[in-house]
């Protein structure tokens, strides 16, 4: 097992003894690709969309929306959902497994691909040789390679005739790929009729689009103004994987600028900065985090160009968010859906067009797994392994823990008094059990970035120990100035 899958374990393990994420469930035997959030994992989930919230809204140019997740079938057929929200699958006749044929390379090692291409390359001949020749001559790695003949739907069948399933191992035997459509659909009302089929929306920004003017209008907002939402959002994914980075229910966190259509480069430029600049203020590493821009014939339908922010997850670079500049496409097809004007009146121009739109989309729960990732270390400390999560004080689930030294000589009673005067302020937690070595490194697990020891000091002097997680160095605070201290240093 490679080292670095080996610390996705560890997370995934510490995730759920420490009460972070818990499988859907579980005591059925789970539900793939749904997750549980426990009692800490719901404090950061919470703590990074109130971060996201608070970035987003506090500004004069950006208003917040909650639209419902059950919304108008028409609306999926203007956005393209319908007809172009689909994954091509295949399925392996022998074991059952399915496959996402687009991403079938990233489960098969560098050899087999190289075989297989090889192979191929011994088989094919007249037209589907041609394509081959051009695919193989590109400058690009043999799993790329293997993508593009897998792409190609001349080419793709053939080799999938030479290509083992990566779960068992047969050969050849996959079903042809089928355009399969991501969207979860259910009935509105008790007869389930295909007038009455309704769909979980697969994103949030829907919502946003279809209410555009009705923000606009009661915000008295102008161009350029965003509208910014959190909420759930379902896509019935053919393969979910690693953890909580492809999931079938899942939240967004997306804003949808709209602007004059000839700022859009200016603002898609300024909109990637400013994600990017987030992502760091919330204490990600920097070096773990890059822009990755989407070449031109994979852009989303609605997209003219589009970047992502990608994080060095475990298992290599993967996507957390997506900057895309979605032109008047939106707006524009729900005009023709539905006849109502999406225009916007410039009452300085005079001019009424669709505005323009630069969305930021970003996956909450992936924002969750990223956090959880960087922040984990391991330590050696006096020569034993210590277990911390360095959560950037914000995004810590819980920001103190208060410790008696001892359960006597009054500490308890101290301590509790403590707790209660910080509680209605902060997220704390009160802990006697065990030795305080034992309790500290329980709330290094737990990412609490600051313990608060009563000790026999206390009883003359009403000071206390401030431990700071990441350096382990003490401070000592008068209890009541310890509010203050803590205010201060969670900013
Ligand atoms: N409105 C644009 C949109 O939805 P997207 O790139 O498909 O764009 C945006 O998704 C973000 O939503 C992704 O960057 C990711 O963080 C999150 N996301 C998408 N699919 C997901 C899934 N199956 N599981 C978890 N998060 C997902």
């Amino acid at each position: 097992m490679g080292k670095q899958q080996n610390v996705l374990e560890k997370i995934v393990s510490l995730a759920k003894r420490k009460g972070f994420v818990f499988q859907s469930s579980e005591i059925y035997g789970g539900l793939n690709g749904c997750w549980d959030y426990g009692p800490l994992g719901v404090e950061l989930l919470r703590n990074i969309k109130e971060e996201w919230w608070k970035a987003m809204t506090f500004r004069e140019d950006v208003e917040g929306l909650d639209a419902a997740i059950l919304m108008h079938p028409k609306v999926w057929e203007a956005s393209g959902h319908v007809e172009n929200f689909t994954d091509p699958m295949i399925d392996c006749k022998q074991c059952k497994a399915r496959y996402r044929l687009d991403t079938l390379s990233e489960q098969l090692s560098e050899k087999k691909i190289g075989k297989i291409l090889n192979e191929f390359a011994g088989n094919v001949s007249g037209d589907q040789g041609k394509v081959f020749n051009e695919i193989y001559e590109r400058d690009i790695d043999p799993a790329e390679k293997f993508e593009a003949i897998l792409e190609s739907e001349l080419l793709n069948t053939s080799v999938l005739e030479i290509t083992n399933c990566p779960n068992c191992g047969t050969k050849g035997e996959f079903t042809s790929p089928r355009s399969f459509n991501l969207m979860f659909k259910t009935f509105l009302g008790p007869v389930e009729k295909t007038e009455n089929a309704i769909f979980l929306r697969p994103e949030t920004a829907q919502g946003i689009y279809v209410n555009f003017l009705n923000v606009q209008g009661a915000s008295r907002q102008k161009l350029p103004f965003g509208i910014a939402q959190i909420g759930k959002a379902f896509r019935n994914e053919i393969n979910t994987k690693n953890f909580l980075f492809r999931t079938r229910e899942f939240e967004q966190m997306e804003m949808q600028y709209f602007i004059h259509p000839g700022d859009d480069a200016k603002y898609f430029e300024y909109w990637k900065e400013e994600r990017m600049k987030w992502y760091k203020d919330m204490g990600m590493t920097p070096e773990k985090l890059r822009f990755h821009d989407h070449p031109e014939d994979k852009l989303a339908h609605y997209a003219k160009v589009a970047t992502d922010i990608e994080y060095e997850f475990p298992f290599g670079w993967g996507e957390m968010e997506g900057i895309h500049n979605r032109t008047n496409y939106d707006l524009s097809k729900h005009e023709e859906y539905s006849g109502k004007s999406q225009k916007y009146f410039d009452d300085e121009t005079k001019e009424k067009f669709i505005p323009f739109i630069i969305e930021t989309s970003g996956g909450v729960s992936r924002s969750v797994m990223a956090f959880l990732v960087d922040a984990y270390n391991e330590e050696e400390v006096n020569g034993e392994t210590r277990v911390v999560l360095k959560f950037h004080p914000k995004l810590a689930p819980i920001k103190a823990a208060v410790f008696p030294l001892v359960n006597k000589d009054g500490m308890p009673e101290i301590a509790r008094g403590i707790e209660k005067d910080l509680r209605s302020h902060l997220r704390v937690f009160y802990d006697d059990k065990g030795a305080v070595g034992r309790r500290y490194r329980r709330q290094d697990e737990n990412g609490t970035p600051f313990c608060i020891t009563v000790d026999t000091q206390t009883l003359e002097d009403q000071t206390v120990t401030v431990r700071e997680r990441d350096s382990m160095e003490q401070v000592r605070v008068h209890k009541d100035e310890l509010l203050t201290h803590l205010l201060n240093r969670l900013k």
